[in-house]
Parts: structure tokens; sequence; C-alpha cells
């Protein structure tokens, strides 16, 4: 569905970094096992079930969608298997439900945009509208960004949203044009996000009233919304942009292996496999010596594109979040908003 170049942005990742340690997991083989959840709540559950029960699966690396996660992390609560989140923001996982076997190398949905209402009133924009999908995704990015907003003096004049996966955005457009906000704020990514670019300029939006958003909303999706895209402002864990060496040679090492431009999800998925990679080395491939195992990724400093990161408590990165501008189809890294963010994990008791 509108995630599907997400996940196979976060698949590349992964198997890159187990590739670049010779295809191996602490010196053993792997088997490999995919299915699709096509953003479907439901299917959550069922692809876990059959992964854990008929295939025996000693690790899930998965999903996008916030709501599938959830159920994932019930199978991996239930069964105590491995569970690595290679994106799907949603607080509860590393919050009230985190788990000693559910480790998330991404972000939390309130996250990204914990760092951006402060980046918009420091632009001068004190009054936003908010727009998103209404489901955990972007309700919870809407709690980071309230908090940051109005903590730096900003007004939220109206919330505007509409369900996931839906992409008829004109009525909401038409509102915003007749709410004269200094500023609109979203949460949308994939493929409803190139169009809901492409759809803001064709309101006649851009230009008069400025876009922001987390930063998904411009990832992978630059030559999809074409220049409707340029100047858009975004707060994100990562840009294509970082002038390190460790993310230049990632970019070069993806793009020459996969023929595409790495974005946020490649880093995700890359990250994540190096996570893996850390612990199946600390327990010589033996995933079956949990307490080890999980002692090793525990204490992980991950040396990501993104800049090293290290494991929270809750198990969540601590990172880095930049202001980023997108120029040339590209995002292009203007700031640095938050230093070492964390997640609060608020709830998380681990067993
Ligand atoms: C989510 O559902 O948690 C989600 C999906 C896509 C993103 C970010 C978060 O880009």
């Amino acid at each position: 569905g509108t995630f599907a170049q997400l996940g196979v942005a976060i698949e590349n990742g992964f198997r890159l970094a187990i590739d670049q340690q010779g295809g191996k997991l602490g010196g053993r083989e792997i088997e490999w096992f995919k299915v699709d959840d096509e953003s479907d709540p439901p299917k959550g559950v069922e692809n876990a079930q059959k992964l854990v029960q008929r295939d025996k699966v000693d690790v899930l690396v998965g999903t996008v969608h916030s709501g599938v996660q959830m159920g994932i992390q019930r199978v991996a609560r239930e069964s105590g298997v491995l569970s690595l989140i290679p994106n799907a923001g949603v607080h509860a996982a590393t919050r009230a439900l985190c788990a000693p076997n559910v480790f998330r190398t991404s972000f939390t949905n309130s996250q990204p945009t914990r760092a951006l209402g402060k980046a918009m009133v420091d632009r001068g924009h004190k009054k936003a509208v908010w727009i998103t999908w209404k489901y955990a995704a972007g309700d919870e990015a809407f709690e980071g960004f309230k908090e940051s907003y109005t903590a730096a003096g900003g007004t939220i004049i109206k919330e505007l949203g509409l369900p996931f996966p839906q992409v008829e955005f004109q009525a909401l457009l038409t509102e915003i044009a007749a709410l004269k906000p200094d500023a609109v704020a979203c949460f949308f990514a994939g493929g409803g996000a190139a169009k809901f670019i492409r759809d803001y300029a064709a309101a006649g939006l851009k230009g008069k009233i400025p876009l922001y958003g987390s930063g998904f909303l411009t990832e992978g999706v630059l030559d999809a919304a074409g220049p409707a895209a340029e100047g858009i402002v975004t707060t994100m864990h990562y840009s294509d942009s970082l002038d390190t060496p460790r993310n230049k040679s990632f970019r070069t090492a993806y793009a020459s292996r996969f023929k595409m431009q790495p974005d946020v999800y490649a880093v995700q998925g890359y990250d994540t496999g190096l996570l893996l990679v850390q612990g199946a080395n600390a327990v010589k491939g033996d995933l079956s010596n949990k307490a080890a195992l999980y002692k090793s990724m525990e204490g992980a400093t991950i040396d990501s594109p993104r800049g090293k990161w290290k494991m929270s408590p809750s198990h969540n990165p601590i990172q880095d979040i930049y202001v980023r501008q997108v120029e040339n189809k590209e995002n292009k890294v203007i700031g640095v908003a938050a230093k070492a963010l964390a997640d609060s994990g608020a709830g998380c008791k681990m067993a």
C-alpha cells in the first residue's frame, strides 16, 4: 500500500548490513522468511504467528505501520521471540508494553515532532494548523508537536485529520486556505506524503503558507513529489546530506548495490542489521543465549549513518534530531533541533 517503498528500503538496508558481515550472523548461516502485512493491522498478528509457529524463527524484524506493530508486539510478548522494530513508532512498544526481547532502532512517534515546534516558532510561525492521518502514528506525532509548539509560544488553531490511508485532501486544503494560519505542520509518509505535497502546491498554498512536518513527509518521495517539495522544512533523526565519512560510505554502498538512493528507512533497516550483528557476535551465533544477547544489544552504541546513537533503558534510540530543508531533491541539513533526544519511556517496566 502507501508504505510499500518504505518496506523495500528497510529490507535493503538490513540486508546490506548483514552482507557487510559476510552474510552470516555470529558465524552462522541465516534462513530468511518474508511476509507482507500491507499496512493492514489484523495481518500483524497473523504474520507474526506464522513466522513464530510455522517457521520457528529466532528473530522477527518489522514493521512499518504502528497499528500492525501492536499485533506483532502481542506475539512477541507471548512467545518471547526477539522482536526488532525498524520503523513503527508506536509509543506503547517501548513504554507501557516494553519488554526485554523488544528493541526499536528507529524512533518513537513523538520524537521527531518534539523538535519541530521550536524550529517553527524560531522561523516566526506562531499560529499553526496540524493535519495528519488519524491513527497511532499521526496522533502520537501530534503529541510531540503540541508539546514543543506550545512550549515555544505557538498556538495550534486547528487539528485536521483523515483516516489512514486515505488521500482525498481537497476539502481539508480548502479549510486550511480559509483558516489562514502562519504555517501548517503534518505527519504523512510514503505515497500519501508525495500526494499531499503535490496537492498542497496544486491548491495554491505553497509559497503562501509554509508547510512543515516530521521528516517522513519528505523521505523517499522527492522524485514523486517533484518541485512541489522544494523548500519544505522538517525535523528528523537523519539527513541525506550529513557530511560524515560514515554517512558517505553507507550512501555509496547502498546506491551501488540497489541502484537507488537511501533514505531514513534504509538507514533504520541498516541499523537494525548492525544491532543484530552486534548481539549475534556477542553470543557467537547462539541466539538462544538470550541473557547475553539482550545484554549486548542493550549496551550497544550503533555507529549509524545518522550519527552514533545509544539504546535507551526502554530500548529506543537516544539520538540527535536535525532540521532539514528540501533542496534539489535532497533533504539538506540546516541545523540541529535536539541533541541526544530520548523518549520518556513512560510506564516501561522491564520484566
Ligand atoms: C508508523 O505507523 O509508525 C509510521 C509509518 C510511517 C512512518 C513513520 C511512522 O514514516
